[in-house]
């Protein structure tokens, strides 16, 4: 039997859990979590589901050129530190030191801080040639971030934390949690985030409600403080808040490349998601000291940043395969329903201004 349900039998024995809290075990635990495991849940081939990093080096390449312009922006530093959480198989930071050439490729400095054992190991062989040039080194969760000059970028870290569903009713907050007999949705008081709720809405609506993620301001904290000027982009599935409480934002599970709610399923065997709150993690942000703040989707920030006449002048001159497969990343990025239009962009700026 799953070792997580075993565990989570004998505590909804003693009453309900909250669904943040299994998202946490099923995720995190130390030995049975998703993302404790010894194995690789990436790819296309019998696995979970795939990031926009599967399907080619375009995200990597745009965002080489706004780490480029954050570069320039700092008055060209020699020493630009680039640290990814949530880095995974590394092929992010991959696809960013593979980009990136001239005085700006010796000033680059790349960190990755994830303690996924199955990307850890994917990521030593993604990042081989870097790390042996002294371009690229590992950073466990727990390591202390000296203040730096350079950028935070993450792509799909936030959505991986423990979140809270929580759903108004008509009179009051209820909140999604797990019993003996299921998943119920149970009258419950949301504390903090009532106020961040009520602050995002003029009048709430039966069956409105929203995801509450414990744990932001404290990450948000962890990376922004330490960022002395710079540049702090993430990639993420989200909405604005008012979005997000008309949509009655749930947690998803992803297995096998297909997603539905049952969260509770499966537990450590599946990829567990929430909706990551735009309008908060800018909010957070904006109490660390950054400015400039803005989001928007992945397709749009592509169309606006990447140097797509370039790219197709450039793509002429290569294998029939490869220029195929290029489109194809672009197409994936860019089209309306596709990978590009279900994931925000957010930057922020902190240092001095222009
Ligand atoms: C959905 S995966 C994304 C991986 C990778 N960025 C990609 O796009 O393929 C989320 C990753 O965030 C990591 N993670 C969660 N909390 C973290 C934290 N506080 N610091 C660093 N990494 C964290 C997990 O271990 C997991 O590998």
């Amino acid at each position: 039997m799953n070792p997580l349900n075993v565990l989570l039998q004998s505590r909804v024995a003693q009453g309900p859990i909250p669904a943040a809290e299994v998202m946490a075990l099923a995720l995190y635990h130390p030995e049975h979590g998703y993302y404790r495991r010894q194995t690789s849940p990436w790819g296309f081939d019998g696995k979970d589901y795939y990031t926009a990093l599967d399907l080619g080096p375009l995200l990597g390449q745009t965002l080489a050129l706004r780490l480029e312009a954050a570069w320039e922006r700092l008055g060209r530093p020699v020493t630009f530190t680039a640290l990814e959480p949530g880095a995974g198989r590394g092929w992010l930071g991959r696809d960013v030191l593979n980009a990136i050439s001239g005085p700006f490729a010796e000033a680059l400095v790349y960190i990755h801080r994830d303690d996924n054992p199955a990307a850890r190991r994917a990521a030593e062989a993604a990042l081989a040639p870097f790390l042996t040039e002294n371009r690229a080194r590992f950073s466990a969760e727990n390591e202390p971030i000296e203040p730096f000059v350079g950028a935070v970028f993450s792509n799909e870290l936030f959505d991986a934390l423990p979140a809270q569903p929580w759903r108004w009713d008509g009179e009051g907050w209820t909140r999604e949690v797990l019993t003996a007999g299921g998943p119920e949705w149970q009258a419950a008081d949301p504390a903090e985030a009532r106020a961040w709720f009520s602050s995002q809405t003029d009048g709430l609506q039966a069956r409105d409600g929203s995801i509450w993620c414990e744990a932001l301001p404290n990450l948000v904290q962890e990376l922004a403080a330490p960022l002395a000027a710079g540049l702090f982009l993430t990639v993420d599935y989200g909405e604005t808040a008012d979005r997000l409480l008309a949509k009655g934002a749930d947690l998803r599970r992803f297995k096998a490349h297909s997603v539905d709610g049952k969260w509770h399923e499966d537990l450590g065997e599946a990829d567990l998601t929430a909706d990551v709150d735009f309008t908060r993690l800018a909010t957070l942000l904006e109490d660390e000291g950054l400015s400039d703040l803005s989001h928007m989707e992945l397709s749009k920030w592509i169309r606006t940043h990447a140097p797509l006449d370039q790219w197709g002048a450039e793509w002429m001159a290569l294998p029939d395969a490869e220029r195929k497969a290029r489109t194809e990343n672009l197409l994936q990025l860019t089209l309306p329903n596709m990978l590009g239009s279900r994931f925000r962009v957010l930057e922020g700026w902190k240092g001095k201004k222009d």
